[in-house]
């Protein structure tokens, strides 16, 4: 059994924590990534996901993509906190499953790559009829998971403990005081969407899905690679994300800095590319879990 691999499969106890402050992207960037991810769903999983959505969604996955980021306030739910990112050593550019995926209080396992492993585990476990003696929730499994694989793909939720993923790292939007995560997470793409969308989500996921049928399209299928029979990959896209973290995000951006167009006109490729490819992901990881029997090979 490899490093990963124990890594993730490390018990995953129940511990209580609570962090406020670290969202995932904002809204707009749960809704675009799982907006993008509903185009590429084969039919089974289609039905599958439909079946699964709370009924206020209305057949709609892209409606419960923020789910996880509302209910972390509630004292119910405090322990899924540490599941929306996970941190590596400061400076280090890198991200190791055994060093890196664990919470503040150390505990292994408590990080969005393992929590990603956990509900992919719990869909395809029910959905394969594998017998479990836990009973999970279904629906808040794919709801998690939809947010989780969005959450893994913004670079700063793999970034540095010591400034929690870019929290603590104080810097100007324009006029606008703010912390570089949320630049990140929101101000990046509400900026683009009112100066290059009309303020229209649908035209910029539109935008979005003319460059992955286009511009893209030969990088796609590397996109959805995952190893051999595995169902889900997460952390070749943890590691993607802090290199890009360290490439872009954090990179002429140091506490007490005006970001303004510079920044943002050469960020926001690197962010939209991200959205396409938390889409393409959450999709194909889905087409894997319920995939019929024999369909597997197709995907
Ligand atoms: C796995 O899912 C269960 C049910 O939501 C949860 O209690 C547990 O904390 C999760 N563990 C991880 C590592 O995601
Ligand atoms: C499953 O989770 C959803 C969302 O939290 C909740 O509305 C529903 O009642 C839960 N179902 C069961 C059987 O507990
Ligand atoms: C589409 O791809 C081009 C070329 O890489 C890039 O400049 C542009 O920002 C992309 N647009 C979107 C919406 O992703
Ligand atoms: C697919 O993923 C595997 C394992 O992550 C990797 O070894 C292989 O090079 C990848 N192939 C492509 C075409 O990206
Ligand atoms: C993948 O799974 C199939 C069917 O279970 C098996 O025959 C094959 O050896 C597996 N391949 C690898 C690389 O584990
Ligand atoms: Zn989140």
């Amino acid at each position: 059994m490899g490093q990963s691999e124990l890594c993730w499969t490390a018990n995953a106890f129940l511990f209580l924590l609570f962090l406020p402050g670290i969202l995932g992207w904002g809204r707009e960037g749960h809704y675009m990534i799982c907006k993008i991810a509903e185009k590429y769903l084969t039919e089974d999983a289609l039905s599958m996901v439909k079946e699964l959505l709370p009924s206020y969604a209305e057949g709609d996955l892209a409606a419960v993509c923020s789910w996880a980021d509302e209910l972390r306030a509630h004292p119910d739910y405090h322990w899924s906190g540490a599941l929306h990112y996970v941190d590596t050593p400061d400076f280090f550019c890198n991200y190791k499953c055994s060093r890196d995926c664990h919470d503040n209080y150390r505990h292994k396992g408590r990080c969005v790559t393992a929590a990603i492993y956990n509900y992919t585990m719990q869909l395809e476990s029910a959905y394969k009829e594998i017998t479990s003696e836990i009973k999970y929730n279904l629906t808040e499994a794919l709801m998690f998971l939809s947010h989780f694989i969005g959450d893994v793909h913004q670079p700063l939720h793999v970034g540095f403990v010591g400034d929690i993923g870019g929290n603590l790292i104080k810097v100007s939007w324009y006029r606008r005081r703010t912390n570089l995560h949320h630049v990140w997470d929101t101000m990046i793409i509400d900026s683009a969407l009112k100066r290059f969308y009309h303020s229209n989500l649908l035209l910029m996921i539109q935008a979005i899905q003319n460059n992955i049928s286009d511009e893209w399209h030969n990088e796609v299928s590397a996109w959805r690679n995952c190893t051999v029979n595995q169902t889900t990959c997460p952390n070749p896209y943890a590691s993607e994300s802090v290199s890009m973290a360290c490439k872009y995000a954090y990179k002429n951006a140091t506490p007490g800095s005006v970001l303004e167009d510079s920044y943002f006109l050469s960020r926001l490729p690197v962010i939209e590319k991200r959205l396409a490819q938390g889409g393409i992901r959450l999709a194909s990881t889905l087409n894997r879990i319920f995939a019929s029997e024999g369909k597997v090979a197709e995907i």
